[in-house]
């Protein structure tokens, strides 16, 4: 996915009218969910959140340092605290969340966003085309691997993707075009 720059729009419907929480894009490592997320806050003038982000804000560390250090099963947990946070934090104004690629895969937080009637999108694309995305960009990702790990790890995840409320293909399309099928989806506009 490539990014292109887009502005606020002023045909957005507000989300008491909509009805819509919170937006959350979930998906693999590579989907997109950071760069989409950013677009869709510019478009609904509604705030961003990184669960990353405020996972390592929390931890006064990198998600790599967490990984190395502490390993993936104390990650899990404060991956589950961090959401649990962001969650409890929501007030009238709705937000746009990205997750991380595995917080979605972890039953304990779909159900706490199944809870918070939180409207859940699956960002999807090939996984030759995820990989790629992955190797071009300069983040390390502690459970990236080669493509055959990647691979095991993409197709044992999907079904939980597939739980989501809905699923846009992103495979060439840009930033703001998925960003703006999102907000269609969802009857935003
Ligand atoms: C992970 C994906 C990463 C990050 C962590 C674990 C995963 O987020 O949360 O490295 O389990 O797939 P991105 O999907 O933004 O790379």
């Amino acid at each position: 996915m490539s990014t292109r720059p887009g502005g606020p729009s002023d045909t957005t419907k507000s989300a008491s009218v909509s009805g819509v929480r919170a937006i959350v894009l979930v998906g693999f490592m590579g989907a997109g969910k950071s760069s989409v997320g950013a677009a869709l806050s510019r478009h609904l003038g509604w705030p961003f959140e990184d669960l990353d982000e405020r996972i390592q804000a929390r931890e006064q560390r990198s998600i790599e340092e967490i990984f190395r250090q502490s390993g993936e099963v104390v990650f899990r947990q404060l991956e589950h605290a961090a959401l649990r946070s962001l969650v409890g934090e929501l007030g009238a104004s709705p937000k746009v969340v990205a997750l991380g690629g595995g917080a979605f895969a972890q039953a304990n937080n779909a159900s706490l966003l199944q809870e918070a009637g939180w409207s859940t999108i699956f960002l999807d694309a090939p996984v030759e085309e995820l990989f790629r995305r992955c190797q071009q960009q300069p983040l390390e990702r502690p459970l990236r691997g080669d493509m055959k790990e990647f691979q095991r790890l993409y197709e044992d995840r999907r079904r939980c993707y597939l739980k989501a409320g809905s699923r846009i293909e992103t495979a060439g399309k840009d930033v703001e075009e998925v960003a703006v099928e999102a907000i269609n989806r969802l009857g935003l506009r």
